[in-house]
């Protein structure tokens, strides 16, 4: 099973973080958990960025000891309500003097129909207006610290994905892989358009695909699919090395000059043509800032 797993293209670089910032939503786990790892062993400061401070403080002993960069801390946040969102934010800016890297992580995947306390369908409340939100707040201080980054993680998932404008929370309909793959899509889009905004700022961004990692992310598949994805498991990435094209995209110096595009494998990679379609990611930013009641250019 090793065997298989090592044909991943593997990368590794000796960049160093040291006096950097870096915020990674969802660290507590997967992919996110160990992002933090690896930024930490390069000298960051890290901002674990967890809704359950209890599995975020046993996640940060990990991070701590493997890194053994005692500059690793825990807050709250909650991308399922906007008040949480705020009241992180406020605590970032309020105390924080920069931050360097954003890693927009955390992820929720075809989940049972639910919606976040602000009444958004969970998959695109949490995955999408979450991430929109945390970054908008977040972006004086970001455009302040440049060069800076703004990683988001999307999904190959976003190729049969769709945004529906007409019932973006899906209440008239709800399929719940349509529901992850439209805000996959979307995560993708909102990279692209940022981008626009913030050229000549410093402030890079980019969306990437981890590869199919065996995480907590599938909690919500059914028996028989995780039947299935535990029989598929040669095939598919653990979690450190699902974690690498988040590390590519946070570290990489040739990514300097590139900012809205996709990634995969350490690499740039094809995105849908929906993904690539500027005036839907217009729309879809417009909607954004009318149902989180922002104005954001
Ligand atoms: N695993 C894959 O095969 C795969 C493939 C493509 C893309 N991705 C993407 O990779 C990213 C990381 O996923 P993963 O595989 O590492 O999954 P994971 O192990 O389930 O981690 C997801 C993280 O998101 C957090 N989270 C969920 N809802 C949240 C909320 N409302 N507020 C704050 N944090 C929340 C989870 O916290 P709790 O632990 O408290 O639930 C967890 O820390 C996701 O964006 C996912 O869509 C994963």
């Amino acid at each position: 099973m090793q065997a298989l797993r090592n044909r991943f293209r593997s990368w590794s670089s000796d960049v160093t973080l040291d006096n950097k910032t870096v915020i990674i939503t969802g660290a507590n786990t997967g992919i996110g958990k160990h992002a933090a790892t690896d930024l930490a062993k390069r000298g960051a400061r890290i901002i674990m960025a967890c809704r359950d401070m209890e599995k975020a403080n046993e996640a940060l002993k990990e991070v701590i000891e493997a890194s053994g960069n005692q500059n690793v801390v825990t807050c709250r946040l909650d991308l399922a309500d906007t008040k949480s969102i705020r009241e992180f934010a406020e605590k970032i800016n309020n105390e924080e003097k920069q931050v360097n890297i954003l890693i927009n992580n955390a992820g929720v995947m075809v989940c049972p129909y639910g919606k976040t306390a602000d009444g958004f369908e969970m998959q695109i409340g949490v995955n999408h207006m979450g991430h929109f939100l945390l970054t908008y707040l977040l972006l004086d201080l970001i455009k302040s610290s440049a060069p800076a980054r703004i990683i988001t993680v999307s999904s190959m998932a976003h190729k049969w994905g769709t945004i529906n404008l007409e019932d973006i929370n899906s209440e008239k309909s709800y399929d719940k892989r349509k529901a992850y793959s439209q805000s996959k899509l979307a995560n993708i889009l909102f990279t692209r358009s940022l981008a626009k905004r913030l050229e000549g700022t410093g402030v890079t961004t980019y969306a990437l695909h981890p590869g199919v990692v065996q995480t907590d992310l599938w909690r919500h598949l059914s028996k028989p699919e995780q039947a299935v994805m535990w029989m598929a498991r040669p095939f598919t990435k653990t979690s450190v090395q699902g974690a690498q094209t988040t590390i590519y995209c946070a570290v990489a110096p040739e990514l300097d000059t590139e900012s809205g595009r996709y990634y995969s494998d350490c690499a740039p990679a094809n995105c849908s043509q929906a993904a690539l379609d500027d005036d839907m990611a217009q729309r879809l930013w417009e909607l954004s800032c009318k149902m989180l009641s922002i104005e954001w250019e």
